[in-house]
């Protein structure tokens, strides 16, 4: 096996972690799916993290970005299987507030991640129509359904490509771009970027649209890691009064929350069929586990106790840790800045108003969800251990913000449409 040969050369070797044979051990993976890796391909593994020091892999960045990669190849082996290691969310370093360059940084990496992640999963899609890959064979999607999903990708990308200013690429024509020039957006000057990539790519089995969903994941971890990021500058802008910037902020997220639309439908045309073989071997890793969905949640408002005490929150013990550590929220910053007089007209309305189209927002993403997984689950229970859709139409209409009056409601009742949740 090449893989072994690699491996064992790699160990025997010097076993620099930036001469890692990466394509091997990815193909390895690819072939069989990480659920049916063998024990071991899997040892060799271990026996290379064990020569990964810690502080070594904290300074030189190979070996951090092999500590990473690691990170997710072995979660099933080390038992520790979860969310964040099936998306390798630690590998793809969501953008966070510390940008150097500030809140135009931040935004800039985010557009330039999102587009990358749709951009790569459409080239997977053309790359597969044409018969040009054996990645990932089982349940090759039709023609048709290959064209939807470039559609559907290239709009939820279209408003970060514009920010970036290469939209003319692919919007401006009637062609589809070609493979090539989909995994040309975007690249930037690291050339370890396109490398974290293909390694945040490691499906369970080897279904086709297996591909489809890591990336929509990964897309949405993108997304609210974001919006956690406004959210945290409303509150500091409601805090010293500032209303406009405050606006300036929700608004933004509001709008990122809101042009991902097209993601879900994206996710919609996967195949039921293909979801519910793939996710046979995903138990464990749900999206109940999101910190970045929950960080979104709570900067928002405090929850309750009885969710803080519930399994949504017992799942993100960080996040829950913030919450008891007495993490602000809009709601109450609002509150305080009306209180003490911070917050006049008309700037106090003006936050108000977006404050409900953010909420509305928020509510509009549970519902869609709540459709799409009524779709393509069906009465099965979630794979983080819910009773599924269940829990997901008692949680759809949890307020987003109590300090403003006449949020949007959600419906009570959402039935599976078995059409495209738009
Ligand atoms: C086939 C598509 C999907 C299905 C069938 C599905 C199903 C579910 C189910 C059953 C739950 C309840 C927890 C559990 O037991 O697993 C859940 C929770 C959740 N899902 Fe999804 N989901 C899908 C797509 C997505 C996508 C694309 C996202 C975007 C990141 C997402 C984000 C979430 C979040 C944040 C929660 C936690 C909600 C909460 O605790 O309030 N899901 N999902």
């Amino acid at each position: 096996m090449r893989f072994v040969r690699e491996l064992t050369s790699w160990l025997s070797g010097a076993g620099e972690p930036g001469s890692f044979p990466y394509s091997a051990v990815l193909a390895e993976f690819h072939r069989v799916g990480k659920h049916f890796v063998e024990k071991e391909v899997l040892a060799l593994l271990d026996q290379a993290r064990a020569q990964l020091t810690v502080p070594a892999a904290a300074r030189d960045p190979h070996a951090r970005l092999l500590d990473e990669f690691l990170d997710g190849a072995l979660d099933k082996w080390d038992g520790r299987y979860d969310y964040r290691s099936y998306l390798a969310l630690r590998l793809l370093r969501l953008p966070c507030g510390d940008n150097v360059d500030g809140p135009v940084g931040a935004r800039r990496d985010q557009d330039r991640l999102l587009v990358r992640l749709v951009a790569d999963a459409l080239a997977f899609e053309l790359t597969a129509a044409s018969g040009a890959t054996d990645l990932l064979p089982e349940r090759r999607p039709s023609p048709d359904v290959v064209a939807k999903r470039y559609r559907l990708g290239v709009r939820a990308a279209s408003p970060a490509l514009v920010r970036m200013g290469v939209a003319g690429t692919v919007l401006d024509r009637e062609a589809v771009a070609t493979p090539d020039e989909l995994r040309a957006l975007a690249v930037d000057s690291d050339p370890t970027g396109e490398l974290v990539l293909r390694l945040s790519m490691l499906p369970v089995h080897v279904s086709h649209d297996e591909y489809l969903f890591i990336r929509v994941l990964q897309s949405y971890e993108c997304l609210f890691a974001g919006i956690a990021d406004e959210l945290r500058a409303t509150i500091a802008a409601l805090t010293a009064g500032h209303a406009g910037p405050a606006v300036e902020r929700l608004a933004y997220a509001r709008g990122q929350l809101t042009a991902a639309g097209p993601l879900f439908s994206l996710l919609a045309t996967m195949q039921p069929e293909a979801f519910r073989t793939f996710r046979e071997y995903t138990e464990g890793a749900s999206a109940i586990q999101s910190r970045s969905y929950k960080l979104m949640e709570s900067l928002c408002r405090t929850p309750e106790g009885s969710r803080l005490d519930s399994a949504a929150y017992h799942q993100v013990p960080e996040v829950r840790g913030l919450v008891h550590a007495g993490q602000p929220s809009i709601d109450n910053a609002f509150r305080a800045a009306v209180r003490d007089g911070l917050l006049t007209a008309p700037g106090g309305e003006r936050v108000e108003e977006e404050m409900r189209s953010f909420a509305a927002a928020v509510l509009q993403w549970r519902r869609t969800h709540h459709r799409l997984a009524t779709r393509m689950l069906g009465p099965r229970p979630g794979t983080g251990y819910t009773e599924g859709t269940p829990y997901l139409a008692t949680v759809r209409s949890i307020p987003v913000f109590t300090s403003v009056a006449g949020e949007p409601r959600s419906p009570s009742s959402t039935e599976p449409t078995g059409g495209s949740p738009e």
